[in-house]
């Protein structure tokens, strides 16, 4: 019970990597709220976790809205009464170049994927520093260091949280307030399954990023749910300002999977 006590929201976490993180935290004692714009996922995994005998919070939030994520701390800290771990997981994903991506499609995404983030912790870190202690945990990607073709305002986005990791980590240091990043390599999720089906041929992307990774498997949603718990837990209580890499190896690796050129 590693967080036991502890105050946590998740963002993005109706489905995939972000229903993992709460998932794991709600088993580690954590008080898990999961804020998501997708509400009929959020209830369906709300009572596929009551099942299970873990328990977490939905609570409808759309990451890009300011109003929306005033909303959910307020929610937060009336319930609960405090707020120690922000993971910033929310995103959105598309395959394009910049010459093809319309102003509106760049704002949306920079929206969702870095503005959010901003704004969830601007909102978080007041509550944490009435208390001088807190973890802020931001989800960017290997694409945030070495990308692919035709990935132009998601690319920049993860490159924009690993640079906000490492200034909040400044700003807020003497809060005790720590934040890092984690960076996912591919990770079996809906977000995966959709960018292999908009290739055209999802089985033959499949293969590729297996004979490419190092380790020969694609990500799990516990893979990242476990590197998330060390940094949200004390185990990680003088780690600041850090992007981990949780991606079996593979960013150190030259060479692309021809189905992503
Ligand atoms: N799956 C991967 O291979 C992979 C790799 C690297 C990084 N990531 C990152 O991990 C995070 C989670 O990815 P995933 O694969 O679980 O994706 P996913 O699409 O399966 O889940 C993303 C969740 O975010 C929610 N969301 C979208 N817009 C939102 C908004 N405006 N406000 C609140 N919630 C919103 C969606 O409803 C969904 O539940 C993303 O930031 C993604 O970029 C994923």
């Amino acid at each position: 019970m590693r967080l036991e006590g502890e105050v946590a929201i998740v963002t993005g976490g109706s489905q995939g990597i972000g229903r993992g993180i709460t998932e794991l935290f709600g088993r580690e004692g954590a008080k898990v709220v999961f804020a998501d714009i997708n509400e009929e996922v959020g209830q369906q995994t709300v009572r596929d976790f009551d099942q299970q005998g873990i328990q977490a919070f939905f609570k409808k939030t759309d990451v890009s809205n300011e109003e929306s994520v005033i909303n959910l701390v307020d929610y937060v800290v009336e319930e609960f009464g405090k707020l120690d771990i922000l993971v910033n997981n929310a995103g959105i994903t598309y395959r394009k170049a910049v010459h093809e991506t319309t102003l509106d499609e760049w704002k949306k995404l920079i929206d969702i994927n870095l503005t959010g983030a901003f704004l969830c912790s601007k909102y978080a870190i007041p509550e944490m520093q009435k208390r001088n202690y807190g973890s802020i945990i931001n989800m960017a990607s290997t694409h945030a260091n070495t990308t692919i073709t035709r990935l132009a305002a998601y690319a920049t986005a993860k490159g924009g949280l690993t640079a906000l990791t490492r200034q909040m980590a400044l700003d807020y240091g003497k809060n005790q307030i720590r934040v890092n990043a984690v960076a996912p390599g591919s990770v079996e999720s809906p977000m995966l399954q959709k960018t292999y089906e908009d290739l055209g041929d999802p089985e033959e992307a499949f293969k590729h990023t297996l004979e490419f990774n190092p380790m020969g498997r694609l990500g799990k949603v516990e893979d990242i749910a476990k590197v998330c718990l060390f940094l949200a837990s004390k185990d990680s209580e003088y780690v600041s300002g850090q992007t981990i890499f949780v991606d079996g190896g593979q960013i150190n690796k030259f060479a692309r999977p021809i189905a992503f050129d």
